[in-house]
């Protein structure tokens, strides 16, 4: 038997899988490539998931990054259905579900992160749902046309996201978030107020500081009992209550794990040959100094393209200001920086014309902003971030209306 070649192997085939496969082959690594994921699709994109494609706008194939003979010719072994679970780092191999030992010269995680299950009475029922594969929705959808009242559990990205889909699609939608406002990991309080508001104006029936004790029915959901015992009807629930970094396999394999894959500027483990990126990651972020795990196709992307080039012998380090965005009824919500901490924020434009943006001071430093239907101060934001300028409040109500000629001014600067 011949020893096949050890190469890059990489664990995960999402949005940061394909990734750094791609950007290794990019950067000129020749060794052979192989992805293992444990999906059956080859790598799609999940932000329509909850948008377009459970509205029904988007198909399938429409998600794929790359139509899977793109893989083939870039010499990328594409493995679907084949979930690695356990890393050998002595023997540098990978043994996969199936019992196959696939030897490694570098391995990349990019086995992201898995929904937080709601420990309740009744979670397991048929109609309970989490959203965050293809297959997941698909789920969904199929149970649909049964229902006349969805109850979303979690005021996060994820729940208001499919409420406002449900919502348009003519159900009636009740969302339960366990705090006071909407979205609050990611925003600030104006933004989830300015939420909260349109949401209900949509004929959402949103519930603020409260949960679910337990979910009721009997073969399967028709309801539900609140956090203040009150009961509800709903034919089927979508629970939204965050995520969990899956850093079982390198924490097995004896990598330094605290929430989140530990890695440094070049997505590297504590082991050299190991690199990590995406959501199952834990680092040091470049803009704030302080550690993070970051849940965003940002972050998913601009790692995978630092772990790719480091494979190939051309390490180059993160320095990506952090984006998010969220869609939901006719609002884009774009966000740019770490906000958290900010003890001041400051409005441009107009909540009555659904079009303002909101920046974030700590002190004196600027820290980011939210913007909603001002995509112009989104990419405005953006590059002042980038570029570490220390926007001050004073040039912020100067520039309202312009913020692109501070960026103007900065690139002639
Ligand atoms: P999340 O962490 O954004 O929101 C979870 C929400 O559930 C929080 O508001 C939390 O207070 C609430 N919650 C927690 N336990 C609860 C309980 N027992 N009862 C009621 N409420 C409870 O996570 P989410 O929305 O589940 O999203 C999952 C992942 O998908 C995240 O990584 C998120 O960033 C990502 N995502 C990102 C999007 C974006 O950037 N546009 C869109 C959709 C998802």
């Amino acid at each position: 038997m011949t020893e096949a070649t050890a190469g890059l192997v990489v664990i995960g085939g999402s949005h940061a899988g394909h990734q750094i496969a791609i950007a290794a082959r990019n950067a000129g690594y020749e060794k052979p490539v192989t992805i293992l994921s444990d999906e059956d699709t080859a790598p799609y994109q999940r932000p329509p998931l909850s948008k377009a494609y459970l509205l029904g706008k988007v198909d399938a194939e429409a998600l794929l990054f790359r139509p899977v003979a793109y893989y083939e010719g870039q010499g990328i072994d594409l493995r679907l259905g084949a979930p690695a679970i356990s890393i050998d780092r002595p023997g540098k191999t990978v043994t996969t579900a199936a019992g196959e030992a696939i030897p490694y010269e570098k391995l990349a995680l990019a086995t992201g992160a898995r929904v937080r299950e709601i420990p309740i009475p009744g979670a397991d029922l048929p109609g309970v749902h989490y959203i965050r594969t293809l297959a997941d929705i698909d789920g969904v959808a199929a149970e649909l046309d049964r229902v006349e009242t969805v109850l979303v559990v979690g005021g996060g990205f994820i729940g208001l996201e499919a409420a406002a889909a449900l919502r348009v699609l003519g159900k009636k939608v009740l969302v339960v978030e366990a705090l006071d406002r909407l979205m609050a990991r990611g925003v600030g309080q104006t933004i989830s107020d300015y939420f909260a508001d349109y949401h209900r104006a949509q004929g959402v029936d949103l519930r603020l500081s409260t949960g679910v004790q337990a979910l009721t029915g009997g073969e399967r959901l028709s309801g539900a009992r609140l956090g203040d015992g009150s009961e509800v009807q709903a034919e089927l629930a979508i629970i939204g209550i965050g995520v969990l970094p899956n850093e079982e396999l390198a924490s097995a394999a004896g990598l330094d794990c605290d929430n989140g894959v530990l890695v440094d500027q070049f997505g590297t483990t504590s082991d050299p040959d190991i690199f990590a990126a995406g959501d199952c990651t834990r680092f040091v972020h470049p803009f704030t100094g302080e550690p993070v795990r970051l849940e965003s196709v940002q972050n998913a992307s601009d790692q995978a393209r630092t772990v790719g080039a480091a494979i190939a012998g051309k390490p180059s380090a993160y320095d990506a200001a952090p984006w998010f965005w969220s869609d939901q009824f006719d609002l884009k919500l774009q966000m740019v920086g770490l906000t958290q901490g900010h003890d001041r924020e400051v409005l441009i434009g107009s909540q009555a014309e659904n079009a303002f943006s909101v920046f974030y001071f700590g002190g004196e430093t600027w820290l980011g902003a939210d913007s909603v239907n001002r995509a112009g101060d989104h990419m405005a934001a953006r590059r002042l971030y980038q570029q570490r300028y220390p926007l001050t409040e004073a040039e912020l109500r100067e520039n309202a209306d312009n913020l692109k000629g501070l960026v103007k001014a900065l690139r002639k600067g």
